[in-house]
């Protein structure tokens, strides 16, 4: 059996100077790493592996500039397009070209915001990358803990205008898909396989954002009571019932959004034809 020795009193003077951390004075004594016989491990092994390969495969994406449009779907990491030197047809050339940065660098930061700063996923890198702690029960590997109180971490309290600004990147990607019933030509009334996939994409990521826990309190908070706010309320609950699939729809969006550009890219190059409808 463990080593559980008793707690050491809060009143010690190393407790007094502030220090932290399941080793500091006042936390007890085990004489193991953690007490769990299960394979806590894997987990934030599998986490971390799934968002290291996304997103590493987004960062190529992001700096390869090439083969993101072939007409009418463009990939979301290029979406919009704001510079003058986009792919003929696809941008909206707001900026002129600025070498090197890409188009896709541009705009990348915003829902690259949204994901760094959303509460799901600081916990999923807390623990996979940080170990921070890497499971419930397993302590962390520094003895000092100042939570998201101080510089840097406190920065994640950005995330409820991460959250306004991508509700208009989903909008624009819900138009990417709407025009994608456009033929090669731009003749409406058709549909094929990657018009289905840009459609998913727009539903996933708006999913993501209905779901998000700043927009529970966006449409719910703030308010003394229910019960004259009906509308909000039911506003409120929606969101309530999507934000406890949260981080399934986080893990699902952000896959879909690199298959979504990975489809595009093959088939802009010319490496696969996409499939028609009607
Ligand atoms: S909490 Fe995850 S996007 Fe807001």
């Amino acid at each position: 059996m463990a080593d559980v020795r008793q707690p050491v009193r809060e009143s010690s003077p190393a407790s007094r100077r502030g220090a932290a951390g399941v080793r500091a004075p006042g936390r007890a004594r085990i004489g193991k790493l953690t007490l769990r016989t299960d394979p806590w491990w894997r987990t934030p092994l599998a986490y971390g592996l799934t968002l290291g390969i996304v997103g590493l495969y987004l960062l190529y994406a992001v700096f390869i500039n090439k083969d993101y449009y072939w007409e009418p779907y463009i990939s979301p990491m290029y979406s919009p397009c704001l510079t003058a030197n986009c792919v003929a047809n696809s941008g909206w050339g707001w900026f002129g070209s600025i070498d090197p940065v890409t188009p896709a660098l541009i705009i990348i930061i915003f829902p690259a915001g949204l994901r760094a700063t959303c509460y799901y996923y600081r916990k999923a890198y807390y623990r996979s990358f940080f170990l921070s702690p890497p499971a419930c029960a397993v302590p962390e590997p520094r003895n000092g803990y100042k939570g998201e109180s101080k510089f840097p971490l406190i920065v994640q309290n950005v995330h409820r205008y991460f959250f306004y600004i991508t509700l208009i990147f989903n909008a624009i990607l819900t138009y990417d898909a709407v025009i994608a019933f456009r033929d090669h030509q731009g003749n409406w009334g058709h549909m094929g396989l990657g018009t289905l996939v840009l459609i998913v994409n727009a539903a996933l990521l708006w999913l993501y954002n209905l779901s998000c826990h700043s927009c529970r309190h966006a449409v719910g908070g703030r308010l003394r009571h229910f019960s004259k706010h009906p509308v909000r309320y039911w506003m409120w609950s929606q969101a309530t019932r999507l934000n406890a699939k949260h981080a399934q729809i986080a893990w699902a969006s952000l896959v879909f959004v690199a298959l979504t550009d990975l489809y595009v890219r093959l088939v802009a190059s010319g490496t696969i034809t996409d499939p028609r409808f009607f």
